[in-house]
């Protein structure tokens, strides 16, 4: 053994040796920064690198002074690109909001300098004469925020570009990322002014590149690149290149800013400290030192005028103004969408823009028009504004939920009384629509259903143990599960159900979920858990392998009709018919005695949800189900709840029992 760690050490360091002249740079801030600059460059008292102002037709240039070798040292004449990597953190603050231009590129270029080179479009990089010269021997991501080059290749605005010699990309996608692997991208607006990391990512011997992005907020890499784009680089570099960044505005303008930087040949880039780069600095220029100042000073005072006369004009039509008006801690939340954005998605919540009704409201389907993204609008009807801070505090810390299996919530936006929560829109509509009114008969089969099972496991499990904080759903059943395009699951409403009670919680029991998915000691004690969500799921589990509902009438209750086809050893009697006996046993007859064990009438008896993924997985063995009363049953069960509700006149009276299920019926 030992010999074998001192050869493997050993063929390490060879490849090492042979391989490998790494050499890196780390920048957290700029500075002390020795870097080759050109143009409206400066560096801002906070260490930020401001490439450039908002001045149109500007560039500026930040290169690193001294190059790198590209090419991996071999006797070979024709020797292969080494590999490289970089992060950057750069934020882009246009002059006024949208209208931001033109972009930033990090380069990889002969030489520092770039003389003759022209603004806009050609990012200080090239000029109309020689834009597309393979004499350039220029490689370069853009970050560009207007739309490209003679519009034909790049023709969205905020698209990020793969440039070789020329600035009409050879590849290039709407700036956007997506989360741990899943499908879904979402947009990223590259001039909101907020910070974004950058990952550019060369791999030299299977000659790929990539650029990953993601928003600041979330430091983590996302799994998947933006965009992955295979291409050798060795015709268009040399030898020695340097590398750095450029910027440049044009009709439109921005500051462009690049606040850290990170770049590695023959190995990953070092990590940047997220926490020791400088916050962009909003744009204000000292007016004492400006010659202009004067002017300055007159259009202060113009300014006051006006804002005097809009606060006037606003006092005057106060009792008929019907815009939102935003207090200091709703400007602070980032999620926060525009009323009149949100109405126009809906096409002013249009009626035939609805798409379910649920126990907290109407959801509607909307498309933003800026982005063309499809959202689903939830509007919740409040009657009062009071916790409105907390509320909103708390959609924001759901807002950072993210997991493959849970539907997105995008932000918020308040007005009045209306409260509108804004989530992806999923299209296949929900589980219980796919359970119970397939689309044109189609039946889901066992491993689609299997595969679903799973997923909101991994969801569950996510809310209750992988999360910063416990998260309780509260309200797990099939409506509440929404099926994407790839058919795989995605939890809706979490954690949002306590909040919406939130005034009533200390005058009633707090009760909330829908009959046939509440546990018992849910309505003794008032009190959701991690267990009374596994008891949700347990139902669930049965009701998707049964295909039948958790109550058909009084004497149909589901749970004690599948523990009696258990208790007759028949458990695959339970199965739903309509899957025509093609499933695996095993695996059918798993999930049958594990929703009986989620849906233990006693809690302590009830698995994990960890527990219930290790099942699922295969990972752990099912034990028979013990200690079941049969006298105690869930119908006796349920009248009792149906008491217990009628006594604190539960509010949402739409979420109860079947109503809820037929009603909300497709995707949020
Ligand atoms: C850069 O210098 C300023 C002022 O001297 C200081 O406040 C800031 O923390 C420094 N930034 C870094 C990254 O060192
Ligand atoms: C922007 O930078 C350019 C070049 O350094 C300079 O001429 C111009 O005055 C600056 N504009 C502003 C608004 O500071
Ligand atoms: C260049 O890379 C290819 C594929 O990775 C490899 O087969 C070849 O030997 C390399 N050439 C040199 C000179 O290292
Ligand atoms: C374009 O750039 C090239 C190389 O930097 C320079 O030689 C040439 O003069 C520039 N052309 C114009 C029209 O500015
Ligand atoms: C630059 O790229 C565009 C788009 O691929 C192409 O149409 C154009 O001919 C290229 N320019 C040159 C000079 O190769
Ligand atoms: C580039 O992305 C592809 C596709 O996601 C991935 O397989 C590959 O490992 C990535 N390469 C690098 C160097 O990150
Ligand atoms: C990042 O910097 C902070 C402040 O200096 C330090 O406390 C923290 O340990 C650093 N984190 C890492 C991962 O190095």
């Amino acid at each position: 053994m030992a010999i074998a760690a001192h050869l493997a050490l050993l063929s390490v360091f060879i490849f090492l040796a042979a391989h490998a002249e790494q050499s890196s740079l780390l920048y957290h801030g700029f500075n002390d920064t020795s870097l080759d600059r050109e143009g409206a460059f400066v560096v801002k008292p906070s260490g930020a690198l401001r490439l450039t102002n908002t001045s149109q037709n500007v560039i500026g240039h930040a290169f690193f002074p001294t190059s790198f070798p590209m090419f991996e040292q071999s006797s070979d004449s024709f020797p292969n690109v080494s590999s490289f990597s970089t992060i950057f953190v750069f934020a882009i603050e246009p002059s006024s909001p949208g209208e931001g231009g033109y972009g930033l590129a990090f380069a990889i270029a002969p030489s520092t300098k770039f003389s003759g080179a022209e603004s806009g479009h050609y990012l200080g990089l090239f000029n109309s004469s020689n834009n597309g010269n393979p004499s350039n021997h220029i490689f370069a991501i853009e970050f560009d925020t207007v739309n490209g080059h003679g519009e034909e290749r790049n023709t969205k605005g905020n698209h990020v570009g793969i440039d070789i010699n020329n600035i009409s990309s050879v590849a290039s996608k709407p700036a956007s990322y997506s989360d741990y692997g899943e499908a879904h991208e979402h947009d990223l607006q590259m001039d909101s002014g907020d910070p974004i990391i950058a990952w550019v990512e060369y791999d030299g011997p299977k000659r790929i590149v990539n650029v990953t992005l993601a928003p600041w907020k979330h430091q983590r890499k996302p799994t998947k690149p933006l965009l992955s784009y295979p291409i050798d680089l060795k015709p268009f570099l040399k030898e020695q290149m340097f590398v750095g960044f450029t910027a440049s505005t044009g009709d439109k303008t921005s500051s462009h800013y690049i606040l850290g930087w990170s770049f590695a040949m023959n190995g990953p880039a070092p990590l940047l400290n997220y926490s020791l780069l400088p916050n962009p600095p909003k744009e204000q220029d000292s007016p004492s030192s400006s010659p202009k100042s004067h002017v300055k000073v007159f259009v202060a005072v113009i300014s006051v005028v006006a804002i005097l006369g809009i606060l006037f004009l606003a006092f005057w039509y106060r009792k008929t103004w019907h815009t939102e008006r935003l207090e200091d801690w709703e400007r602070d939340c980032p999620h926060r969408f525009h009323y009149t954005d949100l109405y126009k998605a809906t096409k002013g919540f249009k009626s035939s823009e609805l798409i379910g009704i649920g126990g907290f409201g109407s959801v509607y389907k909307g498309q933003i028009r800026s982005t063309g993204i499809e959202i689903a609008v939830k509007r919740v009807r409040r009657n009062s504004g009071q916790g409105m801070k907390e509320f909103a505090a708390e959609i924001e810390s759901l807002g950072r939920l993210r997991h493959k299996n849970l539907v997105n919530l995008q932000g918020w936006c308040k007005k009045k009384n209306d409260l509108l929560i804004v989530y992806d829109y999923i299209p296949n509509g929900s589980l219980y629509s796919l359970l119970y009114h397939p689309k044109n008969n189609i039946i889901l089969n066992w491993k689609q259903r299997f595969n679903i099972l799973k997923g909101i496991a991994a969801g569950l499990l996510y809310l209750h143990e992988e999360w910063e904080q416990v998260v309780i759903h509260r309200d797990v059943k099939p409506s509440n599960v929404l099926i994407d395009a790839d058919m795989n699951p995605r939890l809706s409403d979490f954690g949002l159900a306590r909040q919406y009670d939130h005034d009533e919680a200390s005058h009633t029991t707090g009760v909330v979920g829908t009959i046939g998915y509440i546990a018992p000691e849910l309505v003794r004690t008032g009190k959701a858990s991690k267990s009374t969500d596994v008891f949700g799921y347990g139902v669930l589990l049965l009701e998707v392998a049964c295909g039948r509902k958790p109550l058909k009438s009084e004497e149909f209750i589901l749970v004690d009709w599948v523990m009696e086809q258990y208790e007759k050893g028949k458990i695959l009697d339970a199965a739903d018919p309509k899957l025509n006996w093609e499933y695996e046993a095993e695996e059918m007859e798993m999930v049958l005695v594990l929703g009986l064990h989620c849906s233990h009438q006693i809690a302590e008896a009830r698995p994990t949800m960890r527990r219930v993924m290790r099942i699922l997985d295969g990972d752990d063995k099912i034990s028979a189900v013990e200690g079941w009363d049969c006298s105690q049953n869930y119908s006796k069960f349920n009248s009792r709840m149906t008491e217990v509700i009628s006594a604190t006149s539960y509010r949402s009276s739409s979420s109860i029992g079947d109503i809820s299920s037929t009603s909300i019926d497709a995707g949020r």
